[in-house]
């Protein structure tokens, strides 16, 4: 029987309620294609930090074992990382999102992928009207390894001059740093993306009118641009792209940009859908790929039993497809999601104002649903 290896990262907040019903997709999937996936999970983030922590070592936020288990496995499921009990820890010991951050470069997983569809059975879920969210599926490519998350930064006290009127105070910095390579084989991939989807179109997000490594972007996707007469090629600003994806977001295909813009965008874009509860993403690079929600951890519904596990489901099936090559399993996995939501069952955060009270289920019941629906 054929056999894939899935290092799993549940980390905090909700991620050990969502990654326990994404395990049960996987295993249906593996039942009914006669191939076994064997999960194994690792601490990353918070998690990780305590237990450094309670064991005396010097507390990581990606401990040596997880990078190694991750860098060895034929793919990585993540769940989420954070939460407020690791916010005030002081600026000397690690914060969990450092774990995401480290496990993305350490990876090398350049190119994100969050695809972002408006589902009809959601429409009243979503703030937006519904006759704007017809035909909305578009596709975010986020450079994940560059720029103000990884440029150098610092941080100083009692600086002269820095306080208001004179006085000494704090200064801070970070640097968004690209080079062309960088941003070259991420538009490589939106570019290849857009032409095998039906939309055919690149919008190449920017923010060329102030910033340098804005222009050098901009530069460097038209050069790409010209190798794919066949795929419509538009520049956008980030604030008018802000403001096009609430105003006309059918209009998009795929939409390529650097790290903190596809950060932003895809949270907004993530109200299309209904709720950050439905964005599934895939970090694609060297080696193994990561497949993770775009929401975090959500620590108010941690323990809860009530955080919608369907973005951690839909990121399996980007696994599959992605790194698995079972495309067919990944269609089945997104249209038994469909087609439990087009039954009218419901987390808290996707119920709209029609939905009753009795289709509104918990974590758990969820992901039995989507697995009855996979047959
Ligand atoms: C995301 C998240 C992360 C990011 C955080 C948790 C560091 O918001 O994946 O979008 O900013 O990349
Ligand atoms: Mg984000």
């Amino acid at each position: 029987m054929r056999g894939y290896r899935v290092c799993t990262l549940p980390g905090d907040g909700i991620g050990p309620e969502i990654m326990a019903e994404a395990k049960k997709v996987l295993a249906a999937v593996g039942r009914s294609e006669g191939v076994s996936f064997s999960c194994e999970d690792h601490p990353i983030g918070g998690c990780a930090i305590d237990a450094a922590t309670a064991s005396g070592l010097e507390p990581t936020a990606l401990p040596a074992s997880t990078l190694d288990a991750a860098a060895s496995s034929d793919a990585v499921l993540l769940a989420a990382v954070g939460g407020p009990r690791w916010d005030g820890a002081g600026p000397r010991s690690p914060r969990p999102e450092q774990g995401l951050l480290e496990i993305r470069k350490a990876l090398g997983l350049h190119v994100n992928l969050r695809p972002v569809r408006a589902y009809q059975a959601l429409a009243d879920a979503s703030p937006l009207r519904p006759e704007l969210l017809e035909g909305v599926d578009l596709l975010i490519v986020r450079e994940l390894t560059g720029g103000l998350y990884f440029g150098r930064r610092e941080r100083r006290e009692g600086v002269a001059g820095a306080g208001l009127d004179g006085a000494p105070g704090a200064f801070a910095s970070d640097c968004c740093e690209y080079s062309e390579g960088e941003i070259e084989r991420v538009v490589r991939w939106a570019y290849e993306a857009a032409s095998r989807r039906p939309g055919h179109s690149v919008t190449s997000v920017d923010k060329a009118n102030v910033l340098e490594t804005s222009r050098l972007w901009r530069s460097v996707a038209h050069r790409v641009a010209a190798e794919y007469p066949r795929v419509e090629s538009a520049d956008m600003l980030v604030d008018s792209c802000a403001m096009q994806l609430v105003a006309d977001p059918a209009r998009f295909d795929v939409i390529v940009c650097e790290n903190t813009f596809g950060d932003i965008l895809s949270d907004e874009a993530s109200m299309l859908a209904g709720s950050l509860g439905m964005l599934a993403s895939a970090s694609i690079g060297e080696g193994t790929s990561l497949y993770e929600p775009c929401h975090g951890s959500a620590p108010e519904l941690a323990g809860k039993g009530v955080a919608n596990p369907l973005a951690q489901v839909l990121s399996v099936a980007l696994m599959l497809r992605h790194s698995f090559g079972m495309d067919g399993a990944a269609e089945r996995v997104e249209r038994a999601v469909e087609a439990t939501l087009d039954d009218g069952w419901r987390t808290p955060d996707i119920a709209g104002r029609a939905t009753p009270p009795e289709r509104v289920l918990g974590t758990s019941a969820m992901g039995d649903r989507v697995v009855e629906r996979l047959g």
